[in-house]
């Protein structure tokens, strides 16, 4: 039997069980963070010393894995947030691009924000839109089929907080029959 060439069961259950506990252990915390983010816009040097005290965990444990994560931030945002898919399907479709477009039409570098609060630019991994790569979280909404055109008119309208529709590449009309 498998349980047999790998030992006794007794053996083998342990380091399943501890698995299990760590695995469930991580997404509480991620949950956690996740609304303690939603509640104050980003993660504070408190919030995460506070979080550790609460989930029974080191400071370090909670920063480690608020830091690791692109979705959660450890710096205040700006009111608008732009995610840049920079997974390869994006990538190759030239995400490139629409990144030096958006650093260029915003001023800044990817990770920072812009010097009025409007706008954060952050570079996350695939967002489930490569069929309409380069894509990218607007406020957390896909915008698909980025063109420099397109990011130049969100830009934009952000500016002028109009709420930056313009991301993605106007649909082809259908024709009447
Ligand atoms: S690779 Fe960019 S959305 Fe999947």
């Amino acid at each position: 039997m498998r349980a047999e060439r790998l030992g006794t069961q007794k053996s083998v259950r342990p380091v399943g069980a501890q698995w299990m506990m760590a695995e469930k252990k991580r997404r509480i915390l991620l949950n956690v963070l996740h609304d303690a983010q939603e509640r104050h816009g980003y993660l504070s040097e408190e919030a995460l010393k506070k979080i550790s005290v609460e989930e029974n965990i080191p400071v370090s444990r909670a920063y480690a894995v608020a830091s690791f994560y692109s979705m959660l931030r450890t710096r205040p945002q700006g009111r608008n947030t732009i995610d840049l898919c920079g997974s390869p399907s994006c990538v190759l479709n030239g995400g490139g691009a629409i990144e030096r477009c958006l650093k260029k039409e915003l001023g800044i570098k990817t990770g920072e924000t812009t010097p009025d609060g409007q706008v954060s630019l952050y570079k996350t991994s695939c967002i489930g839109c490569c069929d309409g790569s380069p894509a990218m979280l607007l406020n957390g909404m896909p915008c698909t089929k980025l063109t420099k055109t397109g990011i130049r008119k969100m830009i934009r309208e952000l500016r002028t907080k109009k709420g930056g529709k313009g991301c993605a590449r106007p649909q082809k009309k259908k024709r009447k029959r």
